[in-house]
């Protein structure tokens, strides 16, 4: 086969950062195989504001997408659905070899079930990884996709022991982590050049940076404001570059809060994000990502859940999960002091993205 079609379903901003080293190691794939693999790329427009999406696209090098379905916020069924309608259409205009899905969101879940329903195999990057709580609707998304993926990419080993006990063998690798390929390109490309600190009037380690997102924390309002009031408590002021859908609900139902000294401001290029996490003292988050680039970064993180997927980072003493209550998360922040043991690498070397088009080509050779 001379050409195999891959087609990539993004909507939502933590899925451009994991599929852009996807893109570069595909153009560098290209430029010396015999066998060219098109990148196609549809966007199913989850997140469509464009501090949440198309910077994204202009700082990651990723190239537009062909496709931007627009389907915009919506309850879980009619978002989902909008985008099972949309991207079949696509999939059947395109028929790719393969689809590409990525994470645990909405996104990840309608673009894995309308390529199954049409015999599309899908690929599944971040597989295996799971919080065990059902709650969460990422738990859910990322159950179903795996369950319906013919590849299964994992980003460390816990995930292939999670997929193994759910019964799926066949077709996974551990190819370590996309974000941390991500996060490597980053600091490569422009490590030390965000001016943030300097834009914000931070000093190094002199604040703690949070983000707050996840529907537990903002739905429920009573969390919101324990998280808040924990925040008023702290030795240092917290840098809060926030959510729309935070935002929306501080705004809303809780704009006579006082808030002390956080700070909250837009959301974050990705550059300026690792550049503020990377000289925080700590980070507080409920985002999944952020769990790791702390990692990454070497920086304490102090996860605003109750569970956590990521559990390397718990284990490996880096992460110290304390859920929304305001005590905890106080506690959790008096002892960061403490020693920690040794760094080690979690998530692979850095060019999960490689061995993910390696695997891919494999499969290509198999059709
Ligand atoms: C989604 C993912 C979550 C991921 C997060 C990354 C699901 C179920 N959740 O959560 O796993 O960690 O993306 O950010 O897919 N909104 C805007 N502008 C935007 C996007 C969203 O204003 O560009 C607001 C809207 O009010 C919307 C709300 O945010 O209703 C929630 O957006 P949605 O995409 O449903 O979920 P996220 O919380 O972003």
């Amino acid at each position: 086969m001379d050409s195999f079609k891959l087609l990539s379903i993004v909507g939502a901003r933590p899925q451009f950062i994991k599929a852009a080293p996807i893109s570069r190691a595909i153009k560098g794939y290209n430029e010396s195989a015999e066998r060219v693999i098109v990148d196609k790329i549809l966007h199913t427009g989850q997140h469509y504001d464009y501090l949440m999406s198309k910077v994204f696209f202009d700082d990651l090098g990723l190239a537009e997408p062909d496709y931007n379905l627009e389907v915009g916020s919506g309850s879980h069924g009619k978002q989902t659905g909008r985008m099972l309608e949309g991207i079949e259409e696509v999939l059947i205009k395109e028929a790719p070899h393969m689809v590409l899905v990525y994470g645990d969101t909405n996104s990840t879940l309608a673009g894995a079930l309308a390529a199954t329903k049409l015999q599309i195999p899908v690929a599944h990057v971040e597989a295996g990884l799971r919080s065990f709580n059902r709650t969460m609707p990422e738990e859910v998304n990322r159950v179903m996709t795996d369950h319906i993926s013919t590849v299964l990419f994992c980003p460390s080993e816990s995930p292939v022991k999670n997929l193994c006990a759910e019964g799926i063998t066949q077709g996974v690798h551990n190819v370590g982590d996309v974000m941390y390929d991500s996060f490597l390109y980053s600091l490569k490309v422009s490590g030390g050049t965000s001016t943030v600190l300097k834009d914000l009037g931070v000093e190094p380690k002199e604040y703690y940076l949070s983000t707050i997102h996840r529907a537990g924390n903002t739905d429920n309002i009573t969390n919101l404001k324990s998280i808040l009031s924990a925040f008023k408590l702290l030795d240092k002021p917290v840098v809060l570059p926030l959510h729309p859908r935070t935002a929306g609900i501080l705004k809303n139902e809780l704009s006579g809060f006082d808030r002390g000294l956080t700070k909250i401001i837009n959301p974050l290029p990705y550059d300026d994000l690792i550049a503020l996490a990377g000289s925080s003292r700590a980070i507080l988050t409920d985002s999944g990502g952020l769990q790791k680039e702390a990692y990454f970064l070497k920086v304490p993180c102090i996860t605003l859940r109750d569970d956590t997927e990521w559990v390397e980072t718990v284990e490996a003493g880096w992460n110290i999960l304390t859920g929304a209550e305001k005590d905890r998360i106080i506690k959790a922040c008096k002892s960061l002091d403490e020693e920690r043991p040794p760094y080690r690498e979690l998530y692979g070397d850095g060019h999960a993205a490689d061995k993910i088009i390696e695997v891919i080509n494999e499969f290509a050779d198999a059709l």
